[in-house]
């Protein structure tokens, strides 16, 4: 068959909402790569100037592009192999260095730091740690709850079937939409959420049901629910879990938001990394749309919602949700300047509720069994289970439910085995990278908020790396720098520059060389990315230093003599 014109993808996508990453995914798709020709073609199509539109591509970083007097850009089939933290473990430099004859790259954490390691080629996600044992691999299923314990998320996703909306339904999925819709009302639905207690699993925490009830009250419309699934942080692979085996738990998620706020309209926004999940929940969406469960009267009542899936194209930054929507909305895709916040100018500046993955899926279970069944899941005055996405130097990394609550070495050791025979845990990572390390007697928190910000972290979206005594601190610690010095966006200065003074101070090829000197250096560039920068990334990036500087103060007084 004949490869579609430009004037077929442009008609194709113009008009749709959030037209501009799928109309360059189609050129990406059907080239290889995106020629001079095809980002011409976007701009005039969808009136952007072709100097911003530049700006935007060259932004991401799996978008490839043809460069001036170039035959054959390396393109989108080239390999490009995860060098997160997990990864870097177990050899990806090594594996990478054997693929460069085939053009690969490096690309940031890919979301599987339970079995790395991931490679991503086209549209295929293979895993392996030598190049002739990649195998195409699905993602492991959440082993069985270790303690027993009864699960909120995690409820019915090992049942066979699960993914579709047979089994989905038969495990008691949409029962809940059912009723409130026809026995409830949008105002029920929103004190059931604020009476369950929770609270957003993305990483800040804000109350969920405070958020829906501000953009039900929110003037404005259309309305919008935007599911955040750019899952970006290294160490985090629990959304992908939950999308790729119960993929309506997040859509019945979000068409009770759109009951509750008065939306018409939704977005899934994926992360590039994820080809095979975009397949999943399209396929979902399609049954969804089939059974009645979206489009114009829904369940047969007078609520309207239409739901799409836009696939990201490499932004770690991307998952703040300021950035986000710009990205959405086709613009570069800086974070926002805040107030005003998404809930009354958000998408399109209208009101728009933006919530994590697990957050949404964690709503048709509350709707089902109540705000007090989810209540008591958690332990010690703590509402609720948190996802934890465990990996590193631990013999059982996996995604786990923990009620919150629960003491971090009781996740480490007896739920996930504890280091190797013979090591040692020597520190532990929180929010994925952004929460720092915790270490030493710090590691006797409990897993709830509460807990870990008295220790200067965050539990955040719940990725937890663990480091044994083998390895170096003061490496790790320029590692994660790192990331963040790739990822910053680099809107606001203090996080653009201060993450790379951090790096080279942190890799010893800048700054003082006497001990006293270079920690007040380093402290004072983290208390400046703290005190001005403009988003999260820069204001969690010196927990890094801080963390180490706190636990490990002998390994950086070596580091800075040597
Ligand atoms: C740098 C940065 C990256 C972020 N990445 C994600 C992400 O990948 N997924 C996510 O749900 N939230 C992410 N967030 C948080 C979002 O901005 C937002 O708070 C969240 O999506 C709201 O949903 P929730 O209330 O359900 O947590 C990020 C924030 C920052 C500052
Ligand atoms: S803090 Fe960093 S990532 Fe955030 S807006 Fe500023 S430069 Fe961009």
């Amino acid at each position: 068959m004949a490869s579609p014109s430009n004037h077929d993808l442009i008609e194709r996508w113009r008009g749709e909402p959030a037209p501009l990453l799928p109309l360059l995914h189609a050129f990406h798709d059907r080239d290889g790569y995106l020629s001079e020709e095809s980002i011409r073609a976007t701009a005039d199509a969808l009136h952007i100037p072709l100097a911003d539109l530049y700006g935007t591509v060259t932004f991401y970083h799996h978008f490839s592009r043809q460069e001036p007097g170039e035959d054959a850009p390396p393109g989108r089939g080239a390999p490009r192999v995860c060098t997160g933290p997990i990864c870097r473990l177990v050899g990806a430099h090594e594996l990478l260095a054997a693929m460069k004859a085939e053009g690969a790259t490096a690309m940031p954490c890919a979301g599987r730091c339970d079995e790395p390691i991931p490679v991503l080629k086209a549209d295929q996600v293979l895993i392996g740690r030598v190049p002739n044992e990649l195998r195409p691999t699905p993602s492991p299923l959440p082993p069985p709850n270790p303690a027993g314990l009864e699960e909120c998320v995690f409820e019915s996703i090992r049942e066979p079937g699960q993914s579709t909306l047979d089994g989905y339904q038969t495990a008691g999925g949409y029962e809940g939409l059912r009723r409130l819709v026809h026995a409830g009302s949008p105002a029920n639905v929103i004190e059931l959420l604020k009476e369950s207690g929770l609270a957003g699993r993305g990483g800040a925490g804000f109350p969920t049901g405070v958020k829906w009830e501000a953009v039900a009250k929110a003037p404005g419309t259309p309305k919008t629910i935007v599911c955040n699934a750019d899952e970006g942080e290294p160490g985090c692979f629990k959304d992908r879990v939950i999308m790729d085996y119960d993929p309506h738990a997040v859509i019945e998620g979000m068409i009770l938001a759109a009951y509750a706020t008065g939306a018409t309209r939704g977005f899934i926004y994926l992360r590039y990394e994820y080809p095979e999940t975009q397949q999943v929940l399209e396929q979902a969406i399609s049954e969804a749309e089939s059974a009645g469960l979206i489009g114009d009267r829904i369940l047969d009542t007078d609520c309207t919602f239409h739901l799409y899936v836009r696939r990201g194209a490499g932004a770690y930054i991307c998952g703040e949700e300021g950035s986000l929507l710009n990205s959405l909305e086709g613009k570069h895709p800086f974070p926002r300047n805040r107030p005003p916040f998404p809930v009354t100018h958000g998408y399109e500046n209208l009101p728009t509720v933006v919530n994590n993955v697990e957050t949404l899926a964690s709503v048709p279970h509350i709707a089902r069994h109540g705000a007090d069944w989810y209540k008591a899941l958690g332990q010690d005055e703590q509402a609720g289970t948190k996802l934890i996405s465990l990996s590193g130097d631990i013999r059982r990394p996996a995604n786990y439910e923990v009620p919150l609550g629960l003491p971090l070495r009781t996740l480490l050791h007896d739920w996930a085995g504890g280091p190797s025979q013979g090591r040692k845990i020597q520190a532990v990572t929180m929010a994925g990278l952004s929460g720092g390390f915790l270490a030493g007697d710090d590691l006797d928190v409990t897993l709830d908020e509460p807990s870990i910000k008295s220790k200067n972290s965050f539990l955040g979206a719940g990725g937890i790396m663990v480091f044994d005594d083998s390895r170096d601190m003061v490496d790790v610690a320029r590692d994660a720098m790192e990331f963040f010095a790739e990822e910053s966006c680099g809107k606001c200065f203090p996080c653009r520059i201060g993450t790379v003074r951090l790096v080279e101070r942190l890799a010893g090829e800048a700054g003082p060389t006497e001990i006293g000197a270079w920690l007040d250096e380093v402290t004072d560039i983290g208390q400046t990315m703290k005190a001005v920068s403009a988003c999260g990334l820069g204001i969690a990036a010196p927990l890094i230093t801080e963390s180490l500087m706190r636990y490990f103060p002998k390994e950086v007084a070596a580091h800075v003599q040597s």
